[in-house]
C-alpha cells in the first residue's frame, strides 16, 4: 500500500491497491471461453501458464521476469539481475523476489535482484518535468530495516538517491549476471533520467540483447513525452546511439488477454552494440517448406490448371524429387517465417 500526505488536511493520503470489483471489470471484457480457461489453468496450471493467462500480480513484473528468464535461455544465459528503481514499502520487490523465485523452479534461470531507493521517500522536485502537481518530497517512505529482513539472500537493497549509486553498482555488475529487467518506478523525470544511466554503460555485455525495460508512471492524464518518465526515455535515446528504448511492438496481441493497461507500460531496450547483434549465428540457410498447403493458397483457377497439367502421379515425383534435391545441398527445411 503506497503512502501520501493530503497537504490540505496534514493526513496520510493512503493510496489503496485496486479493487476486486475493477478487477472483475476489467475480465468481464475479455472473451468469456478465455475466462473459463483462465480457472482451469489457475486450478491445474504451471507457473508459467498461470502468467501467460495473467493470473501472478503484479502481472507486469510476472510478464516481464518470465520473458527475461526466456530470453537469457536463448542465450544460453544462467543467471540475469532484475532491477526495481522506486522500492518505497517494498511490496514491488517482495514481489519481484517471489516470482523469480517460482520463474527459477520452471526455466532454470537464476535471478539476482536489486531494490533502488532513498530509503526516506521522495527527493525534492526539480521543476516541472517531475510533476510536483503529482508528487512531493517525503511522498512513500520505507522501513528499511524491515524490508531487509524479509528479502531473500538473492536480492539486496540499494539506498541513496540513485544519481550516486548506479554508477557504483554498474562498475560492480559482473557481466555473468548482465542486467535483463529494469522497473522504472520513481514518478519523477529528474529521478528516471538518472536510472537510465544503468544502461548506458561501456560494456554492452551486461546488458541482455534485448532488456525488459517497465514505465510505471505514464499512465495518468497529466504525463506525457514531455514530462516524466517518458521524457527521461525520449533524451536516453537522443543520447544513445547504439542503445535504443522502444515499446514492445505488437505485445498486445501476443497476450491471450488484451485489455490490460500494463501491456502499454513494457518497453525494450534494443543493446545494438552487444556483440550477439553484429554476430552472423553460424546456421544452414533458412528456406519455405514447399507444402502443399502453399499451393492451395494460390487462386483456384492457377490450382486447376496445375492440376490439368501435372496429374497426381507426376506433381507427386517432382515434388520427391524437389524433396531429395534440396537434402543433397544440405539445407534444412524452415517452416517458421523468414
Ligand atoms: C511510487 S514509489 C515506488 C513504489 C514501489 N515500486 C511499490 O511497488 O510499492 C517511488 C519511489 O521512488 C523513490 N525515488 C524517487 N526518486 C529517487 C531518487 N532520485 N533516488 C532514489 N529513490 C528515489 C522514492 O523514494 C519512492 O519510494
Amino acid at each position: 500500500m503506497k503512502q501520501k500526505v493530503d497537504s490540505e488536511s496534514e493526513q496520510p493520503f493512503i493510496i489503496h491497491p485496486r479493487s476486486w470489483s475493477a478487477r472483475l471489470a476489467e475480465r468481464l471484457t475479455e472473451p468469456l471461453h478465455l475466462n473459463i480457461l483462465a480457472a482451469f489453468v489457475k486450478l491445474f496450471g504451471s507457473y508459467t501458464m498461470k502468467i501467460d493467462f495473467d493470473l501472478i500480480r503484479p502481472r507486469h513484473y510476472a510478464f516481464a521476469i518470465l520473458e527475461a528468464a526466456r530470453f537469457a535461455q536463448r542465450q544460453g544465459v544462467s543467471t540475469i539481475t532484475i532491477i526495481e528503481f522506486g522500492v518505497a514499502m517494498g511490496k514491488g520487490l517482495l514481489a519481484m523476489c517471489d516470482i523469480a523465485k517460482q520463474v527459477s523452479r520452471e526455466t532454470g534461470v537464476q535471478f539476482s535482484v536489486a531494490g533502488f531507493d532513498t530509503g526516506c521517500g521522495m527527493p525534492p522536485p526539480v521543476d516541472y518535468r517531475d510533476h510536483p502537481d503529482l508528487y512531493q518530497a517525503g511522498d512513500f517512505p520505507m522501513n528499511q530495516e524491515e524490508l531487509a529482513r524479509e528479502l531473500p539472500p538473492n536480492a539486496r537493497l540499494v539506498i541513496g538517491d540513485i544519481k550516486h549509486t548506479v554508477p557504483g553498482f554498474l562498475a560492480e555488475l559482473s557481466p555473468e549476471q548482465p542486467i535483463g529487467f529494469a522497473a522504472i518506478d520513481v514518478d519523477y523525470y529528474s529521478s528516471a533520467v538518472e536510472a537510465l544511466k544503468i544502461f548506458s554503460g561501456p560494456d554492452p555485455t551486461k546488458y541482455l540483447p534485448l532488456t525488459l525495460v517497465y514505465l510505471d508512471d505514464i499512465v495518468l492524464p497529466s504525463h506525457s513525452r514531455f514530462t516524466g518518465e517518458l521524457l527521461a526515455v525520449e533524451e536516453f535515446n537522443q543520447a544513445n546511439a547504439m542503445r535504443k528504448i522502444d515499446k514492445y511492438r505488437f505485445l498486445r496481441s501476443q497476450r491471450i488477454f488484451k485489455q490490460p493497461r500494463w501491456i502499454s507500460q513494457v518497453f525494450l531496450l534494443h543493446v545494438f552494440d552487444h556483440p550477439i547483434m553484429n554476430t552472423t549465428k553460424a546456421r544452414q540457410p533458412k528456406i519455405y517448406a514447399d507444402h502443399p498447403q502453399r499451393r492451395r493458397s494460390r487462386p483456384y483457377l492457377i490450382s486447376s490448371i496445375d492440376q490439368l497439367l501435372n496429374d497426381g502421379w507426376r506433381s507427386r515425383r517432382n515434388h520427391a524429387s524437389r524433396q531429395s534435391r534440396l537434402v543433397s545441398q544440405g539445407a534444412g527445411q524452415y517452416k517458421g517465417s523468414a
